[in-house]
């Protein structure tokens, strides 16, 4: 396989700044979802703080994507289609021949990912399901990428998985009644050399979560940090010790 080259760009996030002052020519921005061609609806969680950073540890960690030559990509959890979208342009050049899944129990938010994906000329297979219910049995242990934004948002537990955006940040107790539910499934999911990519909030507790992720024979580091002025994120990165 040809070797991807590095290139000396600014994350996407400060390349996103750049366009819109105008600094940086559009052509020369990282391939990622483009904010206007992002579908959009009221019951739909918009691209935010969390959404820009699990896109730019994609992008920082681009070169070990490439290496891996993914066969499969999984994202939990698509809301507007910006993370799957910004994934496969990230990959398209190189891995040609990845498949892409995503999933989400809002209907909405399938519907949105899709008309986002023929936005940007890119496919992925869309599944309305509870986590990735439908697609265990037919990906076991096959995900080489799985990328998660999940609802982590410390909530009453009886909002957790609420119809509409409520499920988009309703994670009751610490935030981790869904976080925990997609945990349990990494290893039915993830292939031998599989990746996770999830992001996690400082009161979910990422420490505690690393050392279950431990136990259960996973490796796993933080890949990107940032705060803002409500909140303290984090994308840890897992893959299988
Ligand atoms: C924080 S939003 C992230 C959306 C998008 N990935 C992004 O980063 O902009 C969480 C998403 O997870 C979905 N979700 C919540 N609970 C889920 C579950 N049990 N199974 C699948 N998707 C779920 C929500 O509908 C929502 O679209």
């Amino acid at each position: 396989m040809e070797q991807p080259q590095e290139m000396e760009l600014a994350s996407p996030s400060e390349e996103r700044k750049e366009l819109q002052k105008g600094v940086v020519s559009p052509e020369f921005a990282p391939k990622i979802a483009k904010m206007q061609l992002v579908g959009s609806h009221p019951e739909v969680y918009e691209p935010c703080d969390d959404s820009f950073l699990l896109v730019d540890a994609l992008f920082a960690d681009r070169s070990n994507l490439i290496n891996q030559n993914p066969k499969f990509c999984l994202e939990i959890g698509c809301g507007s289609g910006y993370v799957i979208t910004s994934l496969a342009l990230i990959l398209s050049e190189y891995c040609p021949s990845t498949q892409f899944f995503a999933t989400d129990i809002n209907l909405h938010a399938t519907q949105t990912t899709l008309q986002t994906l023929a936005n940007h000329g890119v496919h992925c297979e869309l599944v309305l399901t509870d986590i990735a219910l439908c697609l265990q049995k037919r990906l076991w242990k096959s995900i080489d990428v799985l990328v998660v934004n999940p609802p982590y948002v410390p909530t009453p537990e009886d909002e957790v998985g609420a119809v509409g955006i409520v499920s988009s940040w309703a994670g009751g107790f610490k935030g981790k009644m869904v976080i925990d539910r997609i945990l349990d499934v990494v290893d039915e999911l993830l292939s031998s050399n599989g990746l996770t990519y999830m992001v996690l909030l400082s009161e979910n507790d990422p420490h505690e979560i690393c050392q279950v992720m431990r136990e259960k024979g996973f490796g796993s580091r933080i890949a990107l940090q940032r705060s803002t002025e409500e909140e303290r994120l984090c994308v840890i990165k897992f893959w299988r010790e």
